[in-house]
């Protein structure tokens, strides 16, 4: 079995540690562990029989539900998606036929293949790991050119102010903001472009229910742009893309308010304890990440860091090679539960 490129492949795992997948504690994918909500669940088991019937295609009430938690927007505001790798194709797709798409680097895989497949002129971008610096991005208005971004930042988990994206806005034909971990942040600190979208018609903010909610596998996201732009690309798109299981999960989550308290709570006291731990270890350097994962620099080869942990203790980090400009001396891992985050600084401290 070859190597995965994503994080979460407990198959690929679970062959190299010599045990079930159901043993691997998975430190690989950014997902909740408080999840998935027993309201999604709920939701899933009561709706079951829609099964027997194809979802609206237009997804008239997702749609109502998602813009109710992004207030005054309305429905035409938004359009749900088979998650949010699905949207980025058709963002991908715009960007393509823009002059040039500027893409910060290191950059989560998909938007390569995304961008790829309509053979989009890409301009990287690299980013210092630690500090927002995009001086390269300083170019003058021009409407031909597009821009990708993500925030907060995957695998660095650095977090732009708002403030910083808005020169973009006004200088770039298309901003493309890829905000899957945005939710993990609390409130009072989030940085989302959503209260902008009316004001710049060149915004498209890219949303997932899979990270915070837990529900990789139910394939479920949304976009938030202009209702122009969403008609083209529902036109675009296969119908039906969201089943109506996650049509049910969706609006079952986004009402869930105890669930969303849980997480910020948890992440609150976990990301720390888990930053400090690996901090304590010779050899390791973690970066504070705004998100629910740590990006680490490590002075040993994260390869066989990785096989190790995997062979000895059934644990499974994410390996950074699919990210170029890191290759194999950063790793990332989600925060886990407390229990679960002392088990792999635990287990890193004998390693090392
Ligand atoms: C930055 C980023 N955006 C988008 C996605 C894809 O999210 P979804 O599961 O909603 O397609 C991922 C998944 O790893 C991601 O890391």
């Amino acid at each position: 079995m070859t190597k995965p490129v994503h994080g979460g492949n407990l198959a690929w795992a679970a062959t190299i540690a010599g045990c079930p997948t159901s043993a691997i504690i998975d430190f690989s994918a950014s997902i909740n562990p408080l999840g998935p909500p027993n309201s999604a669940l709920q939701a899933i088991q009561s709706n079951i029989n829609q099964l027997r019937a194809y979802p609206d295609p237009s997804y008239q009430e997702l749609k109502k539900a998602i813009s109710l938690t992004h207030p005054p927007l309305t429905p035409e505001w938004v359009l749900p998606g088979n998650g949010a790798a699905e949207l980025l194709t058709w963002a991908a797709l715009e960007l393509s036929k823009l002059e040039t798409t500027y893409l910060l680097v290191p950059a989560f895989s998909d938007y390569w293949r995304a961008l790829k497949t309509f053979a989009a002129n890409v301009v990287e971008c690299p980013l210092e790991i630690g500090e927002w610096k995009l001086e390269q991005l300083a170019i003058k208005s021009d409407i031909s050119k597009g821009l990708l971004l993500n925030n907060p930042h995957n695998p660095t988990g650095m977090l732009m102010e708002l403030e910083s994206i808005v020169p973009f806005l006004e200088k770039f034909g298309l901003v493309v903001v890829d905000e899957a971990f945005m939710d993990f942040l609390p409130p009072p600190q989030l940085e989302s472009l959503i209260p902008l979208v009316t004001k710049f018609d060149n915004l498209v903010i890219l949303r997932s229910l899979t990270k915070f909610y837990s529900l990789p596998g139910l394939r479920i996201g949304y976009v938030i742009s202009h209702p122009e732009r969403l008609r083209k690309w529902e036109k675009w798109r296969d119908p039906w893309s969201v089943n109506s299981l996650a049509i049910a999960a969706a609006q079952a989550v986004l009402e869930d308010k105890v669930f969303q308290e849980q997480t910020w709570n948890w992440l609150s006291k976990a990301c720390p304890q888990l930053f400090q731990g690996l901090a304590e270890l010779p050899g390791l350097q973690p970066y504070s990440g705004a998100a629910n994962f740590l990006l680490v620099k490590s002075e040993k080869s994260v390869d066989q860091l990785q096989i190790k942990l995997l062979k000895e203790y059934q644990i499974l980090i994410r390996d950074c090679l699919s990210f170029a400009e890191l290759g194999d001396r950063y790793f990332r891992v989600a925060v886990r539960t407390q229990e679960e985050n002392q088990k792999l600084i635990d287990a890193l401290a004998k390693i090392l």
